[in-house]
């Protein structure tokens, strides 16, 4: 285990298997749509690449960045688009893929606006949900594991961009982030 992380949340075992079994589901209610996937960046990189291994059916890819206005909470609900997707949307059955819902103000913005691009649907699949964190009524379509509010990092969840390619998810030790002067 990283010597920054104080606990193994979630195995890579554990994650495999759940992947496995949404990519099973996603299988069944996507035949036939030729779903657009649509991965937000950065998070959601390594959550994308197993899942959609683990769809059997035809579909497409593309990717998204966007980042939030302000300073380092993301309070504002303001999203900043940093890369746009690629293709249209439109008549499209699309798919979002993220890693995490915190307040669910990123995805708010990104559904709203795939909507005004005219897709056919719009849904979402996250790995982790952290409801407590709500600050909107969003909720995922699919989702993997709900997890309590601490400060999980691994298998794309970044802090300072780091962690992100541990294959488990992990609490963070306090020290690791907190204020030198606060502990
Ligand atoms: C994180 C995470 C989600 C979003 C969730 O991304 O990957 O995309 O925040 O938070 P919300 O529900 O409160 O909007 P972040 O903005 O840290 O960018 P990253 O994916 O590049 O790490
Ligand atoms: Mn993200
Ligand atoms: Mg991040």
């Amino acid at each position: 285990m990283h010597e920054d992380i104080q606990e193994v949340l979630i195995s890579e075992t554990e994650i495999q298997t759940k992947v496995k079994e949404l990519g099973t589901r996603l299988t069944q209610d996507y035949r036939d749509l030729n779903p657009l996937c649509i991965c937000v960046l950065k998070g959601a990189a390594p959550f994308m690449a197993d899942l959609v291994r683990r769809i059997d059916i035809p579909l497409e890819m593309d990717f998204m960045a966007v980042s939030s206005y302000g300073a380092s909470t993301r309070s504002s609900g303001v999203v900043r688009i940093i890369k746009d997707l690629d293709a249209s949307v439109e008549g499209r059955h699309v798919l979002v893929v993220e890693d995490i819902i915190d307040s669910g103000l990123t995805l708010n913005y990104l559904l709203e606006l795939l909507r005004q691009r005219n897709a056919a649907s719009t849904k979402v699949v996250t790995l982790l949900d952290k409801p407590n964190r709500r600050t909107t009524g969003l909720k995922p379509d699919y989702s993997g594991f709900t997890v309590p509010d601490a400060f999980v990092v691994g298998y794309g969840l970044d802090y300072a961009e780091k962690y992100r390619n541990l294959p488990y998810i992990g609490v963070l030790k306090k020290e690791v982030y907190a204020d030198p002067n606060q502990l």
